[in-house]
């Protein structure tokens, strides 16, 4: 009798994500830890290590703080923790911005040392210079646009984006720019819903959606909070799960039965 082996498991590529254009929309969430990763990469597209990680792991006020090393160490727990989603880490605040050597210099430092599979980072028109050279050197870069969590000093805060018509211009050039510089998907986060159709449809790139409606390509959320672990809910966020209050009365129970001397009990115990 022939022995059954099961076809390896392919990791999805960055054209794959890049042909779903228009098509099957696009699933994704972050994670940043190799155990929560393993739950998403069976149902994700790609996996985001994002560097919201500062503010929901490391109790941070913006993802400002966030330095590489941080990205490094969970971007490879998660690559760890799965086989077939697209795992693509955020470039941190302050190690992209100032030159393309700068950037392509930490960029493949995140890809040797984590192993993903592409790099994301924040800016549209004005990072285009430095997507291409990346791209041109082997580094995949998503793309992320509209509100862009580490401008929050320049913002004034986390503000939905569009609201002035005035500003679409601007926000369509950024999407365009970072599509021609060659970014293979693009994150569009907090922006209108009839500005986030326009970006979509401005681009033949995929653009992924945070807060921007079911008018873009794809779906991205922070994981935490669609399981109801954050302390807050944005609008966007539509929460799958109540795991804080779950964890709340686990931890309640521990509490009370180790009080008690009811833990540990006759089955947790060696005899
Ligand atoms: O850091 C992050 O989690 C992100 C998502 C919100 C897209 O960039």
């Amino acid at each position: 009798m022939s022995k059954q082996t099961n076809p390896p498991v392919r990791r999805t590529t960055v054209p794959q994500i890049r042909a779903r254009k228009g098509g099957d929309p696009i699933v994704s969430l972050t994670s940043y830890h190799a155990h929560t990763a393993a739950i998403v990469d069976k149902y994700a597209d790609f996996i985001l290590v994002g560097d919201s990680l500062g503010m929901v792991m490391h109790g941070m006020e913006s993802t400002v703080g966030v330095p590489l090393d941080l990205m490094i160490m969970h971007g490879r727990a998660v690559v760890k923790g799965t086989k077939r989603a697209l795992v693509v880490v955020d470039m941190p605040f302050g190690t992209y911005e100032e030159s393309p050597n700068m950037a392509f210099r930490n960029a493949a430092k995140v890809m040797k040392e984590t192993q993903c599979q592409a790099v994301k980072l924040e800016g549209g028109a004005r990072m285009a210079e430095t997507i291409r050279f990346l791209v041109e050197r082997g580094i995949p870069v998503m793309a992320h646009v509209g509100l862009t969590p580490q401008s929050t000093n320049v913002m004034g805060g986390f503000k939905t984006q569009g609201r002035d018509e005035a500003t679409w211009e601007m926000h369509l050039n950024d999407i365009k720019a970072v599509a021609e510089a060659g970014a293979f998907a693009v994150v569009v986060e907090g922006v209108v819903e009839p500005l986030a159709a326009q970006m979509t449809r401005a681009v033949d790139i995929p653009t992924i959606g945070i807060g921007a409606s079911a008018e873009c390509d794809g779906q991205i959320l922070v994981l935490e909070d669609m399981l109801g672990l954050s302390p807050w809910t944005p609008k966007f966020v539509k929460v799958y799960g109540q795991l804080g209050g779950m964890i709340e009365a686990a931890v309640k129970d521990y509490a009370e039965e180790v009080s008690s001397r009811a833990f540990p009990g006759e089955d947790q115990v060696y005899r």
